[in-house]
């Protein structure tokens, strides 16, 4: 039976009054968490009109406690212990900003379980702990708010939320790794090498602790099944996310794409398709004249098709101190405002709290759909026909063919584009190509992404 939502909502005379303090404890003051503060202590006005009331820190834990009161200064009480801010009585709402996954879930799931509301930064702990924090949140009926764990700078969790939530959601693509989008300009821009643009992305803090997980397209893949989970109103499926970094990629295909007039991205694609979604991370060809291809340095940009608003794009940094601290801060706003009232005034986070019904597939990678880059090295310009023939007789449409320029110390390469074809039938040609005697090295693939209406 339909129930108007606004039946259950409390009379505004029983809820509590919004005047008093928010107060914040803080795990971890990193680059994230000294953001945070900065900000909040800049915009103090500001956030407390906008949340209603004054927001202040109370108390960090930090391991360098030191170097943690050289942040923050006197009147916030320190700790080593994160369990200490966790259950701390003094405060409502714990800011995890130390990152990981072991220590963080135990804090977490402790700062929930002692009643507080949680803000995190922390993508790798939702995307693989998620259904657990969340679950126990619903519990406590505490708040876990994460804008900061995806594409900082751009408030895309609230736009998939409540911006769009009249909308059926096609599909969400985007640039959502900084580091791996900066090396990418990088290479291209300044002919830097792999290594020197990865350290260059390191020393500006824009990559992980780990910086395997954004080259190797794990930070990605957990922002995407965040963004899927919204999106589309399923569970988290992170473990599901088909992954792709960019460090098999070559600087060859990044210039025979250039000839073809595309750039390649890593892209974060989350696709509803009949049959279940698509769910991968992987570098791509992006039309060169498309907006998308526009987005350089370590920014990001997310797309997003939806069937009445159709198709909008959402750009900003991806990484950074103040960047995040923005992001945080708006979810202390959002659960200051939350924080005592009823929580079915909230819009909820689909996919995540008791929404996640939609129980879509995830596709397999053979049944994802996509056009497709093949760069095949052959013997001589003149087998171009031996290429194409294979590509026929098994099944792939071609779009486009060309010669790569020639360069000094490589040999001939075909280019093909294909129109859209199930990745297992492509997997098939490329063995079938590899197989030909006309064909003289590894057969490289990448998908094409036009990322059109
Ligand atoms: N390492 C991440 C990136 C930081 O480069 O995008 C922000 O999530």
């Amino acid at each position: 039976m339909y129930r108007d939502p606004v039946e259950s909502l409390e009379p505004l005379h029983s809820r509590p009054a919004l005047n008093r303090t928010l107060r914040v404890g803080m795990i971890g003051i990193g680059t994230v968490g000294s953001g945070t503060f900065r900000v909040l202590v800049r915009n103090q006005a500001d956030i407390a009109a906008r949340a209603g009331r004054a927001i202040e820190l109370v108390i960090v834990a930090a391991r360098n406690l030191a170097r943690a009161a050289g942040i923050v200064g006197e009147g916030v009480a320190l700790t080593a212990d994160p369990m200490q801010v966790a259950a701390h009585p003094d405060v409502d709402v714990v800011v995890e900003v130390a990152g990981g996954t072991g220590p963080a879930r135990d804090w977490v799931l402790a700062a929930i379980a002692h009643g507080k509301h949680v803000v995190t930064a922390n993508k790798a702990l939702l995307a693989v702990h998620g259904a657990e924090i969340f679950a126990a949140a619903r519990k406590q009926g505490v708040a876990v708010a994460y804008e900061g764990a995806v594409a900082v700078s751009i408030p895309i969790v609230k736009a998939l939320r409540e911006g769009l939530a009249a909308n059926r959601i096609e599909w969400v693509a985007g640039i959502i790794n900084g580091t791996t989008n900066f090396i990418l300009s990088k290479m291209r821009d300044e002919g830097l090498d792999f290594a020197a643009a990865l350290a260059q992305a390191q020393a500006l803090g824009y990559a992980e602790a780990d910086p395997s997980f954004d080259i190797e397209g794990i930070d990605a893949a957990h922002k995407l099944s965040l963004l899927a989970a919204n999106a589309f109103g399923m569970p988290l499926r992170f473990a599901d996310v088909q992954v792709e970094g960019i460090t098999a990629l070559q600087g060859l295909d990044v210039a025979c794409a250039e000839q073809l007039g595309y750039r390649i991205k890593l892209l974060g694609v989350a696709r509803r398709q009949a049959s279940g979604v698509e769910l991968r991370v992987q570098p791509a060809l992006v039309p060169a004249t498309h907006l998308m291809a526009q987005v350089n340095g370590s920014m990001n940009a997310v797309m997003v098709k939806s069937d009445a608003a159709g198709l909008t794009m959402y750009y900003g940094a991806g990484a950074g101190s103040e960047q995040t601290a923005s992001a945080v801060i708006a979810d202390l706003v959002d659960v200051a405002r939350l924080d005592g009232v009823n929580a079915a005034q909230h819009v909820p986070h689909l996919g995540v709290h008791e929404h996640a019904t939609n129980a879509l597939a995830v596709l397999p990678r053979a049944a994802v759909h996509t056009s497709h880059y093949l760069r095949v090295p052959v013997r001589a310009v003149s087998q171009i026909q031996a290429v194409t023939a294979c590509l026929a007789e098994q099944k792939v449409p071609v779009r486009q063919v060309a010669l790569a320029a020639e360069r000094p110390g490589i040999g001939p390469q075909v280019l093909v584009l294909t129109g859209p074809v199930a990745q297992g039938t492509l997997d098939l040609a490329v063995h079938a190509l590899q197989a030909r005697s006309e064909v003289a090295g590894v057969v490289a693939t990448l998908c094409v992404e036009l990322l059109e209406g």
